[in-house]
């Protein structure tokens, strides 16, 4: 998968794509992630990608000519199967989402800024726009860099023991069972007997059961109830 991220401050990718399974994801060649400065496109001396809106209001607006610019360069090299606008106002991100386009080829991924972009940007280019919740963050970076961590794990050979995405909260519609690791024992408090048990029949029940229970009691949405 390869996913083309037009930002003005690819500096904040840094932390989230140099760690971890998302650096591990692009070593091994599962996924190769491309930053693009939108500055670089911009058609005045300044510099500029963004101005004041017709007809007045608060807050500056994103300029059509260096988005299309940049969207255009990247679509004269090769085919894209979404273009996404990270946006308060977007469909919001879940596992089925992420899934969906865990299974794209190319992907843009446009970061929103200031007030917004010229709607003529959403009309013409945007095929999909993303929210990653009900809250306004100062920029799209960290959106992009939350739906591309969500996207890149769900690549098959990304993570190690597959089953391990198979496992996530909400890959079911259902949230985690709890884990527990070494000691058996702290200050009295007791693994459940279950799991040292040895039978994977039992425990996988109980997984699921818990899995079950948890849900309804933090997510009773998730269950329809
Ligand atoms: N840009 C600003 N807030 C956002 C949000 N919640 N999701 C996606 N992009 C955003």
């Amino acid at each position: 998968m390869r996913i083309d991220i037009i930002t003005i401050f690819p500096e904040m990718f840094d932390g989230a794509f140099n760690h971890s399974i998302v650096k591990r994801a692009q070593q091994k060649g599962h996924v190769e992630i491309h930053l693009h400065q939108l500055r670089d496109y911009s058609t005045n001396k300044h510099n500029n990608i963004d101005d004041a809106p017709f007809a007045g209001g608060a807050g500056m607006v994103m300029m059509i000519e260096p988005v299309a610019l940049c969207i255009e360069k990247l679509k004269s090299e090769r085919e894209y199967d979404e273009v996404i606008y990270t946006s308060p106002d977007g469909v919001l991100l879940n596992q089925k989402v992420a899934n969906n386009i865990s299974m794209l080829k190319n992907i843009i991924i446009l970061c929103g800024h200031y007030k917004g972009i010229d709607e003529r940007i959403r009309e013409h280019y945007i095929t999909s726009e993303i929210s990653i919740g009900n809250y306004v963050l100062s920029g799209g970076e960290l959106a992009a860099a939350v739906i591309t961590d969500a996207v890149i794990r769900l690549i098959p050979g990304v993570l190690n023991d597959e089953t391990s995405a198979l496992s996530d909260s909400f890959q079911d519609d259902l949230v985690s069972p709890p884990v527990y690791t070494r000691p058996a024992e702290f200050n009295g408090w007791k693994v459940p007997d279950i799991l040292l048990s040895g039978n994977e029949k039992l425990i996988n029940q109980w997984k699921h059961e818990q899995s079950v229970l948890r849900t309804r009691e933090r997510r009773p949405e998730m269950l329809g109830e």
